[in-house]
C-alpha cells in the first residue's frame, strides 16, 4: 500500500517545528551568553563568533522563524478572532521588532570595536529573546492549540515547508558562486 509522501503520516506538528526553532535559538543565546563572558573577563574579541550571530539573527531568526510566525501563524490566529493591533499577537510583532532593534545595535558596537557596550548589548539582546521565546513557549502556542483546528494546523505545517523551501532558493540566488569551468 502507498503511504503517500512520508511528511504526510508525520505526528510533527506546526506548533512541534516552531519549538523546535525556539530550542536552536536558546541555544545559540546560551553561547551568546558565555561569549560575553569572555568579553567581560578580558578576552580577545572574536570577530568571526559574533559575525555568526549576526548572519544567524537574519537569515534563521528574523529570516526564517520570525516570517513563519508573522507572515502565516499570526494571520491564522486572527482570522479566528485575534485582533492585529491589540492583543498576543499584537505584542509578539512589537518583540520582534525589539528583537531586531537590538541585533542592530550588536553590530554597531561590533563594528565599533567597542567590548564594553559589546558585552551590554548582547546581554540585553540574550534577555529580550529569551523573554520572548518563553512567552510565545507559554502563551501563544496554548493558545494556538485551543484556537486552531487540526486542519488549520496542517495547512500551517504545510505553508512552513513551503516558505522554509522559498527561503532556501532565495539564499541561494543572492549567494551566487562561479562553477569551475569544466574541462
Ligand atoms: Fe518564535
Amino acid at each position: 500500500m502507498d503511504a503517500g509522501p512520508l511528511y504526510w503520516t508525520s505526528s510533527e506538528s506546526a506548533i512541534d517545528v516552531l519549538l523546535a526553532e525556539h530550542q536552536t535559538i536558546l541555544e545559540v543565546v546560551d553561547e551568546i551568553e558565555r561569549e560575553c563572558r569572555r568579553v567581560e573577563d578580558g578576552s580577545a574579541l572574536r570577530e568571526p563568533f559574533w559575525r555568526d550571530v549576526l548572519r544567524f539573527a537574519d537569515e534563521f531568526d528574523h529570516g526564517l522563524h520570525h516570517q513563519k510566525e508573522e507572515q502565516l501563524l499570526f494571520p491564522a490566529l486572527e482570522r479566528v478572532g485575534l485582533s492585529p493591533d491589540q492583543g498576543p499577537t499584537a505584542v509578539l510583532r512589537d518583540e520582534h521588532r525589539r528583537i531586531r532593534f537590538w541585533r542592530l545595535r550588536l553590530e554597531q558596537t561590533l563594528v565599533a570595536r567597542d567590548r564594553t557596550r559589546l558585552a551590554a548589548t548582547a546581554a540585553s539582546y540574550v534577555d529580550v529573546l529569551r523573554t520572548h521565546v518563553m512567552k510565545e513557549n507559554q502563551i501563544l502556542f496554548p493558545l494556538c492549540r485551543r484556537l486552531l483546528d487540526e486542519a488549520t494546523l496542517a495547512t500551517l505545517h504545510r505553508e512552513f515547508r513551503l516558505l522554509a523551501a522559498d527561503q532556501r532558493v532565495h539564499y541561494w540566488l543572492s549567494h551566487p558562486f562561479e562553477l569551475s569551468a569544466g574541462a
